[in-house]
């Protein structure tokens, strides 16, 4: 578990479901991601499974954001390239909790959690051009863009244009 000022980033768990299932069904919050948007709490179970099994047994590369109780997010750095030590940073953060710093302060948390860990990772992100608040998570977390992908991003029928973070 980390534990930032205001939060406590946890395991995945599937006590967690009901709160998450208020994050995966709002289209808002996931139409920029690659998370299915869902109609039953079933769907949030089975993903919860799968990102239990996906967590690194060596150390924790996902988390479910905790506000007083409350699980409110969920966020990672995940390794996509151990011979290169890269990681990818993402997050996600309920609707009705946004613009209070939750999603910065638990990106920062996770990305020197990494960096403590692995002082040589490269930690790299990337936002959609129409999504200000993450671009702006990601610089204010003190990463720095790379270059912007042209229609980088697909889901379903939208491209979009999307924007490459790295620290490095
Ligand atoms: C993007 C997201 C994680 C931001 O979460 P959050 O907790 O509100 O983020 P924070 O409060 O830490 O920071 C948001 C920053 O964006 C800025 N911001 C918000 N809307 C903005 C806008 N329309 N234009 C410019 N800046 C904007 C805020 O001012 C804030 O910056 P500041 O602290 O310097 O003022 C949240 O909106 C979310 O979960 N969206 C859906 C999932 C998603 O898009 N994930 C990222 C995929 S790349």
């Amino acid at each position: 578990m980390l534990k930032t000022e205001r939060l406590e980033l946890v395991g995945f768990d599937v006590q967690y479901a009901n709160d998450l299932f208020e994050l995966w069904s709002d289209f808002e919050t996931v139409k920029y991601t690659y998370t299915p948007l869902m109609t039953t709490i079933d769907e949030c179970i089975n993903l919860i499974e799968h990102q239990i099994n996906r967590t690194d047994k060596n150390f924790m590369d996902r988390f479910v954001i905790i506000l007083n109780q409350k699980a409110i997010g969920m966020a990672g750095c995940i390794c996509m390239d151990k011979e290169n030590m890269i990681f990818g940073l993402y997050y996600q953060i309920s609707g009705a909790y946004w613009g209070y710093g939750y999603a910065s302060e638990a990106a920062n948390a996770i990305m020197h959690y990494v960096l403590n860990k692995f002082p040589d990772a490269i930690i790299k992100a990337e936002a959609v051009t129409v999504n200000p608040a993450s671009v702006a998570v990601l610089r204010k977390i003190g990463l720095k863009q790379t270059h912007i992908e042209e229609k980088g991003f697909k889901r379903n029928s939208f491209e979009l244009d999307l924007i490459h973070f790295s620290n490095t």
